[in-house]
């Protein structure tokens, strides 16, 4: 991925994480995004999606709902690379799900398909944690050449689901040809072996080791030392 650099110092042209950048490259099939909330890991996925044609509020090529436009200019920027092309792919994000159900929804008393891609039954129907991973199950296809971006896709999913997800992974990694960037702040999605962690705690971003992000770092310390971690939080003075 490339981009020629506006001077602007608005944002998102002003995230630490993003300045000075000019390539990133995506190595492995698996890629994560960590970092502190508002670091610009939503802000960098959605312009991939914007850039790779697909809808900004989610979904894929397919999917053109309204949405109310927030995103932000940097896609005008990017100029995306492939060997080879990614032809299909999806782009999920936890935060606007529901106006994607409803989307879908939408979309079926048009064109009754008895939720095909879906696995039968509304994303409203389900909950919240099931249609997540209906929605991974089914539109994550085995397809060739895809490009996939999730957006915290743990955000529903119990810990049993988020193994179930890392199996998703694994399966697409055996059959190639599929590539995922995923934003994440779960230490269990971030265990899936040998992904690339980008930190977007770094200026400019950069790689990180597993075991050197917070939430592998912060989740374990809280594990051994729970007693201890929240005597120390709540004594602390306002
Ligand atoms: N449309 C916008 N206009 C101005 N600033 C914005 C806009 N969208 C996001 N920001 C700011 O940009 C920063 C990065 O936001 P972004 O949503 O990319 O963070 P993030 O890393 O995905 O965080 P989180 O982990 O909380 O999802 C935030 O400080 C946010 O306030
Ligand atoms: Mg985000």
């Amino acid at each position: 991925m490339l981009w020629d650099w506006p001077a602007e110092e608005a944002y998102p042209y002003n995230l630490p994480a993003l300045r000075g950048l000019s390539r990133i490259t995506f190595h492995r099939p698996v890629t994560f995004l960590v970092g502190e909330n508002g670091t610009g890991k939503s802000t960098l996925l959605e312009a991939i999606a914007i850039a790779a044609g697909f809808n900004p509020e989610g979904g894929s090529r397919s999917n053109m709902f309204q949405h109310a436009k927030t995103e932000s200019t940097l896609h005008e920027h990017l100029r995306l690379s492939w060997l080879p092309k990614a032809t299909s792919g999806f782009f999920f994000r936890a935060e606007s799900f529901f106006n994607f159900a409803s989307h879908v929804d939408e979309a079926e008393r048009i064109r009754a398909t008895g939720y095909a891609a879906y696995g039968g039954t509304s994303l409203h129907e389900q909950s919240h944690g099931e249609s997540f991973l209906a929605l991974f199950l089914h539109r994550l296809g085995n397809r060739n050449n895809s490009l996939y971006l999730l957006d915290e896709p743990e955000a529903a999913l119990s810990p049993s689901r988020q193994l179930a997800l890392l199996r998703i992974l694994h399966d697409h990694e055996q059959a190639g040809g599929a590539q995922f960037l995923i934003a994440t702040h779960s230490p269990i999605l971030l265990g899936y072996p040998g992904a690339a962690i980008l930190s977007f705690d770094r200026t400019p971003l950069a790689p990180v080791e597993y075991e050197d992000t917070e939430s592998y770092r912060l989740t374990r310390q809280f594990l051994m030392q729970r007693e201890g971690i929240l005597r120390a939080l709540f004594s602390q003075e306002e």
